[in-house]
């Protein structure tokens, strides 16, 4: 078993390991967090795992209960946790009670923020299952739902007590999900660690047929990466901003495409996006963005802007783009593969250009 601390306000561990679900009862008695859990999953990891998970729960003398909703991001609202906190208060989850939130980013954001403000405050645990909430969303204390009006705008930073990482459970993960998670995954071999980058590019293939001991070692390197920025910056002030590379021109183009397409699909193509400004602005060597390009591409991430969806439009959302401050865009660039910089306020017309070039003829 791999175990990575993350030093935030309320440090807590990251634990990975295949097969690891079934040793959680035990684990999870040691912590001492609650009487009583309340297990939440979405409608395909309650049946996949969530079921099982409550069983062992109460084999080890735990008492549990599941709770579930639709499988979806159109569940990630405020409806869902007052659906779900009345659910656990009809149950008699009082505060001596602690929540799993056992699923996907979804599960993990909407249980994480219930958990936040379920009377006052009661503690979780992250059992993230797929690739994208394994290497980013389980980690780092942001919890939260989305209103009409955009993504995440309600919810908190509130650190789960422990991580819980089986790598096992990817093997029904389908693969356009477990491609979501690798643009995660690129992006910080692309901002913070040359090795993890070419670790990418060399097993690619094997990534992609769900070998488990690459994803065992993507998922560690990420996870510390993730671990070590948000121990240094808890709550966005400065250097965490960083995971926003590839982000702040994938935000613009997931809204442009009125999300429909995955998150790491758009994140795939702003990271290409960042990286071909890098090198018009002459901040990144040469052939960066040929290179990033070309790995994307061999994880089957797509490297190009939907003809469907207007340049026109990605411009007007990232002039909203809430990292708009004081009317200032920073973009996160990279000088090489490893080695970002904060540029603010890039020239629009070189985006515009980019964008355009970027653009499915
Ligand atoms: N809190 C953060 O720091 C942070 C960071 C990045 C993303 N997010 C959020 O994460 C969400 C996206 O997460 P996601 O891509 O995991 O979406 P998701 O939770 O909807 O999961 C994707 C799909 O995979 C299914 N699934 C999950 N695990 C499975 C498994 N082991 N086997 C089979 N199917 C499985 C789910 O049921 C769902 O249908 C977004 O809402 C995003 O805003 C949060
Ligand atoms: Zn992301």
């Amino acid at each position: 078993m791999r175990r990575i601390r993350v030093k935030t306000g309320s440090p807590y561990d990251i634990l990975i390991a295949g097969g690891l679900l079934t040793d959680i009862p035990e684990n999870i008695k040691v912590l001492d967090l609650a009487r009583r859990f309340a297990v939440i999953s979405d409608s395909n990891v309650a049946h996949l795992l969530g079921e099982d998970l409550v069983r062992l729960l109460e084999e080890a003398g735990l008492s549990a209960h599941l709770f579930t909703f639709p499988a979806g991001e159109e569940s990630k609202n405020i409806d869902t946790v007052v659906f779900l906190a009345r659910q656990m208060l009809q149950s008699g989850f009082d505060r001596k009670c602690a929540v799993v939130a056992l699923g996907g980013g979804v599960t993990g954001d909407l249980a994480g923020f219930l958990a936040s403000i379920y009377l006052r405050g009661i503690p979780y645990v992250q059992v993230p299952t797929s690739l994208l909430a394994q290497v980013d969303s389980s980690v780092g204390g942001k919890t939260g739902v989305d209103l009409p009006e955009g993504k995440n705008l309600l919810g908190t930073f509130y650190q789960p007590r422990r991580v819980y990482i089986d790598y096992g459970v990817l093997t029904t993960l389908p693969l356009e999900h477990l491609k979501n998670g690798l643009a995660e995954v690129v992006k910080y071999g692309c901002i913070w660690n040359s090795y993890l980058f070419s670790f990418l590019e060399e097993q690619a293939e094997a990534i992609l047929a769900y070998n488990a001991d690459d994803l065992e070692h993507l998922i560690y390197e990420s996870c510390r990466i993730k671990a070590e920025i948000v121990s240094q910056d808890e709550k966005e002030g400065g250097l965490r901003r960083v995971l926003n590379f590839g982000h702040t021109i994938g935000h613009a183009l997931e809204a442009a495409a009125k999300y429909k397409l995955l998150h790491g699909f758009c994140v795939s193509i702003g990271m290409v996006a960042a990286a071909r400004i890098s090198e018009i602005l002459g901040i990144g060597s040469l052939g960066l963005a040929h290179r990033i390009e070309s790995l994307l591409k061999n994880l089957g991430l797509p490297v190009r802007i939907p003809r469907s969806v207007s340049v026109a439009d990605i411009m007007t959302y990232l002039s909203k783009d809430k990292k708009v401050w004081q009317g200032k865009l920073t973009l996160v660039l990279l000088k090489e593969i490893g080695k970002f910089v904060f540029y603010e306020d890039p020239p629009q017309e070189t985006i515009q250009k980019v964008l355009e070039d970027l653009k499915t003829v």
